[in-house]
């Protein structure tokens, strides 16, 4: 139930879009840093963005993006570094709350514990935009719009993928699967999405899961300990390209071929994903895209002049297997 209400509940306006591409540029980076001066004419409007971290390709490409459109529509940008850390951002929204900035966004890090910082922009007046993660808060008034994917719709994809290509298999198929940070949407929705869909074939099994924090060097390191403790390893299910990409270094390293001896789903599709799903070493993955800056720029101009917005923006993703990522590969934008 609780669940229901993080995905904003029956009667949330749905609006399905198309991510625009928004890559390279840059601007301001850092704690309390402004970011505003390239492109577009000065709105007057302030945003306040609290960022999870740079834990990911995907994560570079979203900051990328939210700065390049903050600059390109005028908006002026106070952008906040989290590293991974709830109480980092609970302090930038406090501190954007007492700077009066205009709207505050951020991707929140776990999904629960927010309601009481949430209240107090909304007692200072501030609206609150949730950006790639939602939370998990029984009160849907204390932020006025969620613009991400559905992670959970993520994890479908690769299951259903993996049910397929293992249809046939007479033996058990034994899973090994790298968690994104734990308590994060994405962590949680990934794999309940996946586990949905490999409960409908018997032969699929998940023999250990445990988390890699989104980033290659605990991706590595938690495969590698996935290794030692088993030799009958089918699959790698990662939640994101990052810690699939760590864990093809401990696969190859353990004299192993990914993509052959171990088959290898990840999430995202970031240029280097997509690299190793070219290249074979990745069989299937699932697109994650990072380029909503112009989007929430676009929600932050309505929000700020005071228009009704919808609860709810998704995105359309796609996903990738080795053939279609040696496609895709030349044009991809991040
Ligand atoms: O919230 C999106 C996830 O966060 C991405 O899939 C992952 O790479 C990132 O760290």
């Amino acid at each position: 139930m609780k669940k229901t209400k993080r995905m904003l509940g029956i009667g949330s306006i749905i609006l399905i879009l198309l991510f625009t591409a928004a890559c390279g540029g840059g601007g301001d980076g850092g704690d309390g840093g402004s970011s505003g001066k390239k492109g577009g004419k000065s709105t007057g409007i302030v945003l306040g963005f609290s960022q999870v971290g740079a834990e990911s390709g995907w994560r570079t490409a979203n900051t990328e993006s939210i700065k390049q459109a903050a600059a390109e529509a005028g908006i002026e940008l106070k952008f906040s570094d989290a590293q991974q850390k709830q109480e980092n951002q609970i302090k930038a929204i406090r501190s954007f709350i007492q700077q009066k900035v205009d709207v505050i966004a951020f991707s929140p890090v776990v999904e629960s514990g927010w309601d009481t910082v949430l209240q107090e922009a909304k007692e200072a007046g501030i609206p609150v935009v949730l950006a790639d993660r939602a939370i998990d808060s029984e009160d849907d008034s204390l932020y006025v719009s969620f613009i991400g994917s559905d992670f959970v719709e993520e994890g479908r994809k690769a299951g259903q993928w993996l049910a397929e290509y293992f249809k046939d298999a007479k033996e058990p198929v034994n899973i090994v699967e790298l968690q994104g940070t734990t308590g994060s949407a994405p962590a949680i929705d990934r794999k309940k999405g996946f586990e949905e869909e490999i409960k409908k074939n018997p032969n699929l099994r998940i023999i250990a899961s445990q988390t890699g924090d989104f980033t290659r060097a605990k991706g590595k390191e938690v495969m590698q300990s996935f290794l030692q403790a088993y030799d009958d390893i089918d699959v790698l299910y990662a939640h994101n390209d990052d810690m699939g990409l760590g864990a093809i270094q401990a696969i190859e390293a353990a004299g192993l071929v990914p993509g052959k001896d171990i088959i290898i789903i990840t999430v995202d599709a970031v240029r280097d994903g997509m690299q190793a799903a070219a290249e074979g070493k990745i069989n299937f993955i699932v697109e994650c895209n990072p380029l909503f800056g112009p989007q929430l720029m676009e929600l932050v101009k309505d929000i700020a002049a005071g228009k009704e917005v919808p609860k709810r923006i998704s995105v359309i993703e796609s996903t990738f297997t080795s053939e279609q990522a040696r496609e895709a590969l030349p044009t991809r934008k991040y």
